[in-house]
């Protein structure tokens, strides 16, 4: 078969799309230099034992499909959060519900605004749709920019995307921005608030967003994950609360059959109840991301406020190369474009010891690049 023969399957739109997939840890190969996976904000730590317990009884059962709705975990998290069982839906990681809602609002042409920089799938699903998406930078800060986000809505917007804690930055929005953008924003197009960050952000002081969300009269949707503060990157669950019952069977109806898995519901049903594992997480991801953040000022870095797992910093040498040097030694983060700068690099959150062997080598690599 030729490349040709291909192409000629693939719709333009889906040839025009420049897409990088994501890139996964490679394996620890021992030989004294671990890997230090500090590039896709995980955990570094397991899921507690518990969890890692149910994860293993629901394997004995996989002959059976998983339940599509996640009945029994809906029912946990409607008693968590306090919004009705039937808003609440599940996705395959959050990542589902950010395809879903494009799905859900996006036709040919149609407008989706997104911050920039921001998650990729933003871009990707809006792309994926033959949409045109609408980049808003960021503030200087990190933190999603509410005035411009309105600004930039027009009649043909379908479908605002925003983040809070915002992913690359960790930029947190305060209530009366959230206030904001639910008082101003028109009601005839889907928000899309993406808070796969959320225990991070409420562990940093940040609102609580649902009753500021519920203040707004058209559709919303409130994603979470619990592939960052709850450890379960590898079993693919997120959870969205919704609007209304109209709006979540829309996204029950259309989400991938059986998309999560029943090891994965297990997963994070028990998870919810394990709060002391939570709890020291979140504990140890605020003190590390002040010491990492405090040793990449030492070193002349310029790092963004974070409220998430990881700390972001804008830095004086190309980025691109510091990464590279780090990949060296073993260590995996993240560059990516700054506007005006030599470029930012997002670091997640990882063990003690992963913080220190960062600080160390990029000490060791800027007298260097
Ligand atoms: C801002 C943001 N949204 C959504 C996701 C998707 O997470 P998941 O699909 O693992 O729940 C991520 C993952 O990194 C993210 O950073």
């Amino acid at each position: 078969m030729t490349g040709r023969m291909v192409e000629r399957v693939v719709t333009p739109r889906i040839r025009r799309l420049e897409i990088v997939p994501p890139q996964a840890t490679p394996p620890d190969l021992g030989a004294g230099l671990p890997v230090r996976s500090l590039h896709l904000n995980e955990s570094p730590f397991p899921p507690a034992p518990a969890v890692i317990k149910a994860m293993q009884q629901a394997a004995a059962a996989l002959n059976r499909y998983p339940d599509h709705d996640g009945k029994q975990l809906v029912a946990a998290l409607a008693l968590r959060t306090g919004a009705a069982p039937d808003k609440i839906v599940i996705g395959s990681g959050s990542n589902e519900l950010l395809y879903t809602s494009a799905d859900i609002s996006l036709d040919q042409n149609d407008e989706a605004i997104a911050p920039t920089p921001g998650f990729p799938t933003y871009a990707k699903t809006i792309a994926m749709r033959g949409a045109v998406h609408v980049g808003v930078a960021v503030r200087k800060d990190g933190v999603v920019d509410i005035d411009q986000t309105l600004a930039a809505v027009t009649s043909r917007t379908r479908l605002v995307f925003v983040a809070s804690p915002h992913n690359p930055t960790g930029g947190l929005l305060a209530q009366a921005e959230i206030e904001k953008l639910v008082r101003e924003l028109p009601d005839d197009l889907l928000l899309h608030f993406d808070e796969a960050y959320y225990e991070f952000g409420r562990h940093a002081g940040g609102p609580e967003s649902l009753p500021l969300l519920a203040r707004r009269r058209g559709p919303w949707i409130a994603t979470r994950s619990f592939s960052k503060a709850y450890g379960l990157a590898g079993a693919r669950i997120g959870y969205g609360i919704t609007s209304s019952r109209e709006l979540a069977d829309v996204y029950r109806k259309i989400r991938v059959n059986f998309s999560v898995n029943a090891v994965a519901l297990a997963a994070a049903t028990v998870a919810l109840d394990e709060t002391a594992h939570l709890a020291e997480l979140l504990e140890h991801t605020a003190t590390e991301r002040q010491r990492l953040a405090l040793g990449l000022r030492q070193v002349g870095f310029h790092a963004l406020p974070s409220a998430a797992n990881f700390v972001t910093v804008i830095a004086p040498r190309p980025c691109a190369a510091i990464a590279a040097a780090l990949k060296e030694e073993n260590i995996f983060v993240l560059p990516f474009p700054w506007p005006g700068t030599p470029g930012a690099l997002r670091i997640t959150i990882g063990s003690h010891d992963d913080t220190t062997a960062c600080l160390a080598a990029i000490g060791r690599i800027v007298k260097t690049i």
